[in-house]
């Protein structure tokens, strides 16, 4: 009954789907774990359980998704793997077969599940108020048990949020305070966002509606000690463009950036807007507040070939497309509302990360991975950013390795920003395996000083959180 895969660079090499959960119990390590690492790694990302639906193309982004945990302590490192049992999962599992369009495209979806929650959460994982909460952009966070990696299900604030929560929440380290939001809170197409807080019991503490200037996909945001920043780049959604056979995500740099910039405990009608030539990111590093000024650290380029102009061709790299390293800057105290750029480096760069404890506060180190000497897309390089000099550190892996987001996992013990380990999971190409990579955060440039291997390929993935265990 189960079809076969179908012949799609999103469903071959590092990303073809596993497709099996697994425990490994005793990983075989290269060097030596030091002893003052102690947590857990958890990654998520696409694993399909099922080709697309006749008719559709299956994309990256849409595929079920799976929990990776390494559970690293006295030198040792087990890993287990997991789909979130999502109502889409449990229904196509069922069914043995996809019944939701990629992307949840109505025009190829099955009816029977036209009622049935579209949520892949296979974006992000994250802990909050003691829970570990599986994310993506479309859909309510899906809580997992830490070790198990049962499905425990989706949480709504005590019946306050129905709509689509981001994978990238921020954290407020001295408040616990979780601070998150939506996009397309009016169904696909919409302009209006939604600002939530929760307080470090889980409780939802503010829940505020605007309108974004047109309507975007708003995949990251900004939030310093002070404010909230919501980043609207013209990569613009559209229904009444996809039902008369126009693309329903598409780039239009005539419609300029605009950042909506409001206190954190501010409403509605403090929303206040910021504006520069187009502009586009996924992940940003981290955002601070500096007096009047607010910045914001990302990896960032001038456009984007995610989607098709209006005219139907792509952006191309002469556009600058590669994300590099780059600091948006603007000042509450200037009338002109204007946004301000700096570029930091020139490597092209992706899954920027920081040691979470300065989440919202000034840093000073920054991780991320490049495309080293090869110069294209397909990361092999670890990257650290000192903020302060500025300078960067790198450690190439080669063209057999490819590699995803950096973690930093701080040193038990230690309370100095930048005091501990990255890890990172890599793709070595000719044995068909991953591994799982620990730097010394110090001296990233001396390569890893172990390497736990894992058995199998762990497919491509997003991103990930190091969660310590819960103090004593
Ligand atoms: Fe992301």
């Amino acid at each position: 009954m189960t079809a076969t895969f179908p012949d799609d660079p999103f469903l071959t090499g590092w990303m073809a789907p596993f497709g099996a959960e697994c425990d490994a119990p005793d990983l075989i390590i290269d060097g030596e774990l030091p002893s003052d690492l102690v947590g857990t790694y958890y990654r998520n990302g696409p694993d399909p359980l099922h080709p697309p639906r006749k008719g559709d193309v299956y994309h990256w982004f849409d595929g079920d998704g799976m929990i990776q945990c390494f559970n690293i302590a006295d030198g040792r490192v087990s890993w287990r793997n997991r789909w979130v049992r999502s109502e889409k999962f449990k229904a196509e599992r069922k069914a043995g077969e996809s019944l939701f369009g990629v992307f949840n495209n109505p025009m190829t979806g099955d009816p029977s599940v036209a009622n049935v929650e579209y949520n892949t959460a296979n974006t992000h994982i994250i802990q909050h108020h003691g829970k570990l909460l599986a994310l993506m952009e479309g859909a309510l966070p899906t809580e997992i048990e830490h070790l198990s990696l049962d499905t425990l299900g989706t949480i709504d604030f005590d019946g306050q949020i129905d709509g689509p929560v981001t994978a990238h929440p921020k954290f407020d380290n001295d408040t616990g305070e979780m601070i998150f939001f939506g996009y397309s809170v009016g169904g696909p197409g919409s302009k209006t966002l939604r600002y939530n807080v929760c307080d470090k019991n889980g409780k939802l503490t503010k829940n505020v509606s605007f309108e974004a200037p047109f309507s975007a996909m708003v995949h990251d945001f900004f939030v310093t000690e002070t404010h909230a920043i919501f980043p609207i780049f013209p990569l613009t959604t559209s229904m009444e463009r996809a039902m008369t056979g126009g693309p329903m995500l598409a780039w239009e740099p005539d419609k300029g950036t605009h950042f909506g910039v409001i206190p954190r405990d501010g409403s509605a009608e403090d929303v206040r807007w910021f504006n520069m030539e187009a502009r586009f990111m996924f992940h940003m590093m981290n955002a601070w507040t500096d007096g009047s000024k607010l910045h914001a650290d990302v990896t960032g380029s001038n456009a984007t070939q995610f989607a098709p102009k209006l005219d139907g061709n792509m952006a191309d790299v002469s556009d600058g497309t590669s994300p590099t390293f780059r600091r948006w800057t603007m000042d509450l105290a200037d009338n002109t509302n204007s946004i301000s750029e700096e570029l930091l480096d020139d490597m092209a760069c992706e899954f920027p990360r920081i040691d979470d404890r300065l989440s919202t506060r000034a840093y000073r180190h920054g991780y991320a991975v490049g495309s080293g000497g090869n110069g294209s897309l397909n990361f092999n390089t670890l990257i650290h950013y000192d903020t302060s000099k500025p300078q960067r550190k790198t450690y190439d892996l080669g063209d057999s390795y490819m590699v995803g987001e950096p973690v930093f996992a701080p040193r038990v013990g230690g309370t100095d920003e930048g005091d501990g380990y990255v890890i990172m999971l890599a793709y070595h190409q000719p044995t068909d395996k991953s591994e799982l990579m620990v730097f010394q955060a110090s001296a990233i440039d001396d390569g890893p000083i172990a390497t736990a291997k894992v058995p199998v390929r762990i497919p491509a993935g997003f991103h990930g959180s190091w969660v310590a265990p819960a103090a004593a």
